[in-house]
């Protein structure tokens, strides 16, 4: 296992062309640059560059119980070949859907049958949303030897974003009326609901029978049994992704993330750190009588006149309009957080953990797709 991995450095402002950011970039002597894009706003042109990290596994540890992000660079490249029909396999599917294909003739394949067997059963397709980006919710009946176990297994197929030129998909898998039960609670069917995940995507087994990771996640952990469940199937678009959140949910530590194809730049920053950081920069600003051109002056100084309790509260209540944009649009902020070596780039079989301890203390996350095509990832809770 390589323990180089591709740091992401801030290059130049947006308003650079993309000749003019590559002419920057081959100056320098780096890499081809990247324009972090989401939703109709840029934000940066970066680039990779090759640093060395610390494997061990006490430094691992420590990371993992600061909550910071870990990447384990060119994790399970070799197993990619293997898997390779199956990825390519569901890049169409996504495909089909995202060109507005209709998602039950996708599902009732004779390949996808044929992996579903006597074991699960699709029922019908709902249109009705639980949110405006949902596309479609289809319900599975789950049996073993030939008895109905489980009748409210569900996989949602939904956008990321409601930005038009943003195609950026997810398969979430799970089960029972959502916002209303504690899934953690009920093993047998989060096992189930991940099951169900690898009949459909059986390239799941890149993480759930790699045995190099399991062992490192164990020890890592300090943990001998693990599960993956509450499953996602990303794939994050040109202009899409996913801006910054957190994963936390109860009896989750916290999520793996697997690239399959295409790349991803993430920003990854330990809660208690990105309040610092907002903080630090907010002061920055101010100590040389500046603003933030993503913000009015009064937005500005809301965010200022916030203490650390309050501005974590804001952070979690995800309803503060300054800080989404602070956050996710600021050229100075995110140039602020590349800086301070928040910024990767994940590629095919490199894999990104992500520890969600709790709302206080968790690895808040940012992603961008580093491509002008659509990526794959797997996106697991780990119990
Ligand atoms: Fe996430």
């Amino acid at each position: 296992m390589t323990n180089k991995i591709q740091a992401i450095k801030f290059l130049c402002g947006p308003d650079q062309d993309h000749v003019s950011a590559q002419a920057l970039a081959e100056n320098q002597g780096l890499a081809e640059p990247i324009l972090l894009q989401r939703r109709g706003y840029q934000v940066a042109w970066v680039v990779p560059q090759t640093t060395a990290v610390n494997q061990e596994i006490e430094s691992q540890r420590l990371a993992w119980s600061q909550q910071q992000g870990l990447v384990l660079p060119a994790f399970f490249h070799d197993e990619l070949n293997y898997y390779s029909e199956s990825i390519d396999a569901s890049l169409l599917m996504a495909f089909a859907i995202m060109d507005g294909e209709d998602p039950q003739s996708v599902f009732t394949t004779e390949v996808m049958l044929s992996r579903l067997g006597d074991d699960f059963e699709m029922l019908a397709c709902s249109e009705e949303a639980v949110d405006e980006q949902q596309i479609v919710s289809i319900d599975f009946d789950a049996y073993a030897q030939g008895e109905l176990i489980a009748d409210d297994l569900w996989l949602r197929i939904s956008w990321l974003s409601l930005f038009e030129e943003d195609s950026s998909l997810r398969f979430r898998f799970s089960f029972g009326l959502e916002f209303y039960e504690d899934v953690s609670l009920d093993v047998d069917k989060q096992r189930l609901a991940a099951q169900l995940c690898e009949r459909i995507f059986p390239e799941s087994a890149l993480i759930t029978q790699n045995t190099l990771l399991n062992e490192a996640l164990r020890q890592l952990l300090q943990q001998d049994q693990l599960e993956f469940v509450e499953r996602i199937v990303y794939l994050n678009s040109p202009k899409g992704g996913a801006q910054f959140h957190h994963d936390v949910e109860r009896g989750h530590q916290g999520v793996v993330f697997a690239q399959l194809h295409g790349r991803t730049v993430w920003l990854v920053v330990p809660k208690l750190a990105l309040v610092e950081q907002i903080q630090t920069y907010l002061a920055q600003q101010k100590a040389k009588s500046k603003s933030d051109s993503v913000l009015t002056s009064k937005e500005f100084e809301s965010l200022l006149a916030l203490d650390t309790e309050s501005l974590g509260a804001e952070l979690d209540s995800f309803s503060n309009n300054a800080l989404e944009k602070l956050l996710n649009r600021s050229l100075g902020f995110n140039q602020m957080l590349l800086a301070n070596g928040y910024g990767y780039l994940i590629a095919p079989g490199d894999i990104m953990l992500l520890p969600q301890a709790g709302e206080a203390n968790c690895a808040w996350h940012s992603v961008f797709c580093a491509d002008d095509y659509p990526g794959l990832a797997l996106s697991f809770a780990i119990r």
